[in-house]
């Protein structure tokens, strides 16, 4: 499919031939079960796209060279929503606990890590040609149909490797190829005893990574929900043997809970246990995060018992001893493994689709991202009423205030309704306004995203009223509403 670069419409109506050519990807996912009586229609996710291009969340990656097929660049709002969904994972997975240590390891490493984790051999998707369109498939996806012509004259399939291939140094000869990593969590197996020495650490005990992977997928699609470069948020969490059960469900709930805590409600998540003919080569059981994507629904992120398999396969490999032993006691094991795997760009995405709203305020429609106030790109608008200069040291010095502790944007363009109709599209959850009476009483006016409510708060204590508010729980109105 060739990307063309042409400037994004504005109004609705001209955008789906735009968001076809740029987002949808070669194919809406097979595999994924549609949802029975699904409300969430796929105009919502074309109003998703949409948004994120006008509003600056993401871009098709190097556009103005007519992009590259499903890659994305992440804009100023995108990046910093990216960053929030990566800080509120760490602050659960990491700050809150006392379990848990960090990690960032490289994404190119030696080879053999990847012989030694099944990928070299395993890492595949069975591919197929259409003879007659000449598009290339998943075979699983797509039975024996070409989805794009409706030929049924396909190559018989044959393994296709995910993992990107690149050379260490200048010479390109089999001694120096390298891989780009295909998920994160292999960094955190080959660490371990660097890790549990150097920390001191005795399971259960966990080992959280975030960072970029790289998949050579034959069939990206549905916008970033599936990519070729894209961001995880992985924990290995190591355990006794005998306790891998009860540490598998307790991670189950967890982890579903940290969806639901960020304000994606109960019936857009479920949690699906694989089929033993699912699951990976490393698992004893998987269970899959899944949210309710307008096509269906789709895994948000897998929480498997990899049991003793990478260690051992790790120690096989380098010849290291990869086990716990306890001097004390002389007890000693190889620890089991309980991983929940998320990706952080296909999260984000789940987290706007989520929190999409249009509702009615004083008669005129708006669109308002309904985002936990954790996760929007700014916590705090800060508007001066008017660009009468009168009002602008004022606004400023406000600005000076808040944004040493939260996320600020200033903006003093067009009407005061507009700029809070901006906000509100992009999810900012305050909205602070510098008017005439402020110069007098050293107060302004806190508007809420949700509610539309407006409060007046003295300069004095506008950082620990808005303090105070993001500590709050969460609660999505849509949920009242219905
Ligand atoms: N270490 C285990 C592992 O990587 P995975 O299910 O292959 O497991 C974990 O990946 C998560 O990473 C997925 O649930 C998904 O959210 C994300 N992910 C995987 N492939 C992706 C892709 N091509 N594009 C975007 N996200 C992806």
């Amino acid at each position: 499919m060739s990307v063309s670069s042409e400037t994004p419409p504005g109004p609705l109506t001209e955008t789906n031939q735009w968001i076809d050519s740029h987002y949808r990807g070669d194919m809406e996912d097979p595999s994924i079960t549609t949802i029975p009586g699904a409300a969430r229609s796929s105009e919502l996710f074309d109003q998703v796209v949409n948004l994120c291009k006008r509003r600056g969340f993401v871009f098709p990656s190097a556009e103005i060279y007519g992009g590259i097929r499903s890659t994305y660049d992440y804009g100023p709002l995108g990046t910093l929503m990216l960053r929030n969904v990566k800080d509120a994972w760490w602050r659960a997975m990491v700050q809150e606990r006392d379990d848990v240590v960090a990690l960032d390891a490289a994404i190119l490493t030696n080879p053999k890590v990847w012989e030694a984790s099944g990928h070299l051999a395993t890492f595949t998707d069975p591919l197929v040609d259409c003879r007659n369109c000449k598009e290339r498939w998943r075979q699983d996806q797509i039975g024996d149909t070409c989805p794009n012509c409706g030929s049924k004259d396909l190559t018989d399939a044959r393994p296709f490797n995910l993992m990107f291939k690149t050379f260490v140094g200048p010479i390109e000869d089999d001694s120096n190829v390298a891989y780009l990593r295909p998920e994160t969590a292999q960094g955190m197996f080959v660490n371990f005893a660097n890790v549990m020495g150097s920390m001191r650490l005795k399971p259960p005990f966990g080992i959280a990574q975030q960072g970029r992977s790289f998949r050579n997928e034959i069939t990206p699609g549905n916008f970033v929900f599936r990519t070729r470069e894209f961001e995880q948020m992985e924990l290995e969490f190591f355990v006794p043997p005998k306790d891998a059960p009860k540490w598998h469900e307790y991670w189950c709930n967890e982890r579903l809970n940290w969806y639901r805590r960020f304000g994606i409600s109960e019936s857009l998540l479920r949690l699906r246990v694989h089929e033993k003919e699912e699951l990976s080569h490393y698992s004893a059981g998987t269970s899959d995060v899944e949210f309710a994507f307008p096509w269906g629904w789709g895994e948000l992120e897998g929480i498997a018992n990899r049991t003793d398999f990478d260690l051992k396969a790790h120690a096989a490999h380098s010849g290291e001893k990869l086990e716990y032993f306890d001097q004390a006691t002389g007890e000693r094991y190889v620890p089991y493994v309980i991983e929940p795997a998320a990706g952080a760009t296909r999260t984000m995405m789940a987290f706007l689709i989520s929190a999409y709203d249009e509702d009615e305020v004083g008669g005129e429609k708006r669109t308002v991202l309904r985002l936990h106030p954790h996760l929007a790109p700014y916590q705090v608008a800060v508007l001066p009423l008017s660009k009468k200069e009168t009002l602008t040291p004022l606004t400023k010095e406000v600005l000076g205030i808040l944004k040493t502790s939260f996320m600020c944007e200033y903006d003093d363009t067009q009407s005061i309704g507009r700029r809070y109709r901006r906000q509100d599209e992009i999810g900012t959850p305050l909205c602070v306004t510098v008017d005439f009476d402020s110069l007098e009483d050293g107060a302004v006016t806190v508007r809420d995203r949700d509610t539309t409510e407006q409060q007046r708060i003295a300069i004095s204590d506008l950082v620990g009223e808005i303090a105070g508010y993001l500590a709050q729980p969460f609660s999505d109105p849509r949920t009242s509403r219905n």
